[in-house]
């Protein structure tokens, strides 16, 4: 499907396409991910709102630059994603490690330590790494902190269109009404990395910064890869992937949750989630998960070590286990390995 939809494009390609584009986005993407995040993610948007990135990443970039100025004062979930951390330091904000409980980032603390904040960097739906869901009462907690301190929350909504058990919280953005939140969408999860699209959806007052910022710094995204999601949501593609992956992913979580009953059961403590595409691990105190993932990496199995995404010490030693790209044959003969591997680091 995706060769002939692209090959429609380079057949005859239409000149608007070669030509410089929309520093938002190409608009028909931006009306099909409108009515696609409408719907599945209740997010509240027209799609001129929607602004096209070259993946999550230059659109946290874009995010962090406009709405910070240097010294400005960030929380980041702890733990984190890398790539947070680098675009909110790269805008020359001062990043504070805000805690997650079972509920989501721990806002009491962030009040506590940096009650200056101007921006909140979160993942309600699925925190990354743990998996944690946001509860209700902390979303309204920290949109009514985002509305005193006049904040700005970034929701990175990064996976959630994987949640095999339960239908997903509607989006943290549909709750507010104050127009405090930036929602953050990728396809980098859903279709694959390197295509290198996300998108953001701001509010309607920031569109023009937005696109214009855009403008300054990668022109737009590629307009044909766009023009080719467009057409793969519209014509029903998208869709059918989703239910596709749902069912696929779904079994692989259960084949490797199985694996690690079997390998890995007093070694390795899974971290609850029904969401996204990795499942966290925890390590029997005292083991290092630096070690474990070396002595992984050894036996040609790429585990994370959790202490790399955590700003303020880890409360124990983790591993980052993704299991999406992988058949049952393969995360059960990896999960094997893994046990040697944390035998081995004991
Ligand atoms: C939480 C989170 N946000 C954003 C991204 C980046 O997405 P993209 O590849 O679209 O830049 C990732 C990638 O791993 C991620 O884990």
């Amino acid at each position: 499907v995706w060769t002939r939809l692209t090959a429609r494009y380079w057949r005859g390609p239409p000149p608007e396409l070669l030509a410089y584009g929309d520093p938002g986005g190409y608009l028909p993407l931006r009306e099909s991910i409108a009515s696609y995040l409408t719907t599945a993610r209740g997010v509240r948007c027209e799609a001129e709102q929607v602004i096209i990135a070259a993946g999550a990443q230059q659109g946290l970039d874009l995010a962090a630059r406009l709405l910070l100025d240097p010294g400005d004062v960030a929380w980041i979930e702890d733990p984190m994603h890398p790539g947070v951390l680098g675009a909110l330091t790269g805008a020359g904000a001062t990043v504070t490690p805000v805690p997650v409980d079972e509920e989501g980032i721990d806002i009491r603390v962030g009040m506590r330590n940096a009650p200056r904040a101007r921006l909140a960097y979160v993942t309600p739906s699925h925190q990354y790494p743990l998996g944690v869901t946001m509860s209700l009462s902390r979303r309204l907690e920290l949109l009514q902190w985002a509305r005193d301190a006049q904040a700005w929350i970034v929701e990175d909504d990064y996976d959630s269109e994987y949640r095999y058990s339960s239908r997903p919280l509607a989006s943290l953005q549909g709750l507010d009404a104050h127009g405090r939140v930036i929602y953050v969408g990728t396809f980098a999860k859903v279709l694959f990395p390197s295509i290198r699209l996300g998108y953001l959806v701001v509010p309607p007052d920031l569109v023009d910064a937005f696109a214009t910022g855009n403008s300054l710094i990668i022109g737009h995204a590629p307009s044909i890869e766009q023009a080719v999601v467009a057409d793969f949501i519209a014509e029903g593609h998208f869709a059918r992937h989703l239910r596709r992956t749902r069912a696929l992913y779904s079994t692989r979580r259960q084949v490797l949750l199985e694996a690690i009953q079997e390998r890995l059961a007093d070694r390795l403590n899974v971290q609850p989630s029904e969401a996204g595409m990795h499942l966290v691990g925890w390590l029997p105190p005292g083991v290092d998960d630096r070690l474990v993932s070396q002595q992984a990496a050894e036996r040609g199995v790429v585990a994370r070590a959790l202490s790399l995404h955590y700003g303020e010490a880890p409360p124990r030693g983790g591993l980052v286990l993704g299991y999406a790209a992988f058949g049952p044959a393969e995360i059960r003969g990896a999960m094997a390995r893994l046990a040697s591997a944390v035998e081995a680091s004991m």
